[in-house]
């Protein structure tokens, strides 16, 4: 069965043709990051039209790659929630017009539960239960995952996203846009413990924080005349990575699920994957995290998601809505060891 997969819903314009949901036959992503970097961030007004302007070419792209001809595709798959509504638009509407004129299933797909499903796209291994740390620019959710669509949000930032954080923290350091990557470059050459910043550890929460880790950036920067990028850089990426990590493995071990998964741009990060791994290794626990490609925004990823939606026996109708947002899971009353 061949998925087409359609992602628009941030700056993003990407499609992608799976098999099986296991075997993608391409992997189409045009980014519009350059274009956003001169703001900082992305302009949602910007991103909706580089959309239009790009849609039909990486659509075309995609079919081509995957060298299979409309007639070969099964059902068509999109991000339709949650998003920037503008962007996620464009995307919807011109899934709805392959759907039409094609003759094929539509569904619509969750954004943050596609991110937890690239995981599936490349393990084989990967399965049920499992904590899922996802990690993105808007999103810093732990949740976990029971049984396909049986998910609980355990806990979820009060404030900055990580990627947010990074994005932000690289802006205050004079770093470019995105400032996930190149924070992880500045940090190569830096020290990790040069600078004494805060960890919000939140006891008792399965929640994050780290609007005080940017202001703790801010002032290093204010009191230090000439700082040391690559050592703030260093010592910033690891207190973001201290608390992902710990809070991850606690919530496993004290849940009782043998096996954490990793999705979102911020999952490409080198220092948060080698942490992971040490950490997991340690607690028993199996970790799983995509390929660097399909950790940020891509088809490939939506297109798998909708595969296992449809499999199970679901579909949508050409009336499909997009949402701004929607959370993937209602937020659980539990409580975390103090
Ligand atoms: O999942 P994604 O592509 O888009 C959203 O759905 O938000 O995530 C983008 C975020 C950005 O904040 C970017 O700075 C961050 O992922 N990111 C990273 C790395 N690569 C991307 N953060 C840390 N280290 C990286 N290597
Ligand atoms: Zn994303």
């Amino acid at each position: 069965m061949n998925v087409l997969g359609i992602e628009t819903s941030c700056d993003e314009t990407a499609a992608a043709v799976v098999a099986d949901g296991r075997r993608v036959l391409s992997n189409i992503v045009a980014s519009q990051m350059a274009e956003h970097a001169r703001y900082g961030g992305v302009v949602p007004e910007v991103a909706s039209r580089r959309h239009v302007e790009q849609i039909n070419i990486v659509l075309k792209r995609a079919l081509a790659d995957a060298g299979v001809m409309p007639s070969e595709i099964d059902a068509i798959a999109v991000t339709n929630r949650p998003g920037l509504l503008g962007a996620l638009l464009v995307g919807v509407s011109a899934a709805k017009a392959l759907a039409m004129a094609w003759d094929l299933p539509i569904i619509g797909v969750h954004h943050i539960e596609a991110h937890l499903y690239a995981n599936f796209l490349t393990h084989e291994d990967a399965d049920f239960p499992a904590i899922a740390l996802v990690v993105s620019g808007g999103h810093t959710d732990l949740f976990h995952l029971r049984a396909p669509g049986d998910y609980v949000l355990l806990g979820r930032t009060r404030d900055d996203a990580a990627g947010e954080a990074f994005d932000k923290c690289a802006r205050l350091m004079g770093l470019e846009y995105p400032g996930g990557p190149a924070i992880q470059r500045a940090a190569e050459a830096g020290d990790p413990r040069a600078v004494a910043l805060p960890r919000a550890l939140l006891p008792g929460t399965w929640e994050f924080s780290f609007s005080g880790l940017k202001t703790a950036v801010r002032r290093a920067l204010e009191v230090e005349p000439r700082p040391n990028i690559p050592d703030l850089a260093a010592s910033f990426q690891e207190a973001v990575v201290d608390v992902l990590t710990a809070k991850t493995v606690a919530a496993a071990k004290s849940i009782g699920v043998p096996r954490v998964f990793l999705a979102g741009g911020v999952a490409a990060n080198a220092r948060l994957r080698a942490r992971m791994e040490n950490a997991c290794a340690a607690a028993g626990l199996q970790l799983f995290y995509p390929p660097l490609v399909l950790c940020t925004d891509n088809g490939a990823m939506i297109a798998t998601t909708g595969y296992f939606h449809l499999q199970a026996g679901r579909a949508d109708t050409l009336a499909l809505d997009t949402h701004a947002s929607e959370p993937l899971a209602a937020l659980a009353p539990v409580t975390a060891p103090s």
